[in-house]
């Protein structure tokens, strides 16, 4: 079976419903992100950092995968698929996919402020738990904090990703603007001769090094359009 790597950032959830990071306005859903998305902002306002996530997570338990989401699991059929994604939301797992890997956290999780990737600290909130009052601790005492990797944070997964896209014969970029690091730099894992692609309705001026074909689209509409090319 041939391996098809993802990697996906926030242009991905556009159809669901969320905000990219660098739209035109600059704000990612009503806050510049330094407010929301750094230890020190979650250290000066714990309040505003907890609800702020707590106002997305209720968005995102009332929010669908949308068709690209599923475009993208229904390839398990025919391909090893793996999905990097740099978003917080679970909407690819929703959408069907079997192998995410999230390089930024996730939403529906929090844990140990002290000990952030201890298991035994980290819970899941749920539909109707989605909610956490700031100033709760999480089970060593420590702080609750969302299970986010803030700017300036060690990004953990980065090397299974990186394992992953060294062996793709094809990778796939949707919907993001390859400003972020470590992130953006997984292109240059790509083992040599395996196409790259990048779907994207902007243009997107980061990764212009690689050899990489251009699919100016939205997700689903571009996902459509690169798999019709490439049937099995
Ligand atoms: N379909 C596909 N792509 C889209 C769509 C769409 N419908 N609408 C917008 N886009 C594109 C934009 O043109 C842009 O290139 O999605 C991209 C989103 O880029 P960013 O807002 O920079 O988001 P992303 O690259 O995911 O940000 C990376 O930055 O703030 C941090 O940790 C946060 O994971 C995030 C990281």
């Amino acid at each position: 079976m041939k391996k098809i790597v993802f990697l996906t950032g926030a242009g991905m959830s556009v159809e669901s419903g969320f905000k990219t990071f660098r739209g035109s306005d600059g704000l990612w859903e009503d806050y510049p992100v330094e407010q929301v998305a750094t230890h020190e902002a979650l250290e000066n306002d714990p309040a505003l950092v907890i609800n702020f996530y707590n106002r997305l997570r209720k968005k995102l338990f009332a929010s669908q995968p949308n068709e690209g989401h599923k475009l993208i699991s229904a390839l398990e059929k025919d391909y090893d698929v793996t999905v990097i994604t740099q978003n917080v939301d679970d909407l690819h797992e929703r959408g069907g996919s079997s192998h995410v890997i999230h390089l930024h956290g996730e939403l529906k999780k929090m844990c140990s402020s002290a000990d952030a990737y201890n298991p035994d600290y980290i819970e899941t909130l749920t539909e109707d738990n989605w909610e956490v009052i700031p100033g709760t601790k999480a089970k060593d005492g420590s702080m609750l904090r969302p299970f986010i990797v803030f700017f300036g944070e060690a990004v953990p997964m980065i090397e299974e990703a990186a394992r992953e896209v060294s062996q793709a014969d094809l990778f796939v970029i949707v919907g993001t603007s390859l400003n972020v690091y470590p992130a953006a730099g997984l292109v240059r894992y790509v083992p040599i001769g395996a196409p790259i692609y990048l779907i994207d309705p902007n243009e997107v001026t980061q990764g212009k090094k690689c050899d990489v074909t251009v699919i100016r689209k939205g997700a689903t509409e571009g996902l459509q359009e690169l798999f019709a090319s490439i049937k099995p």
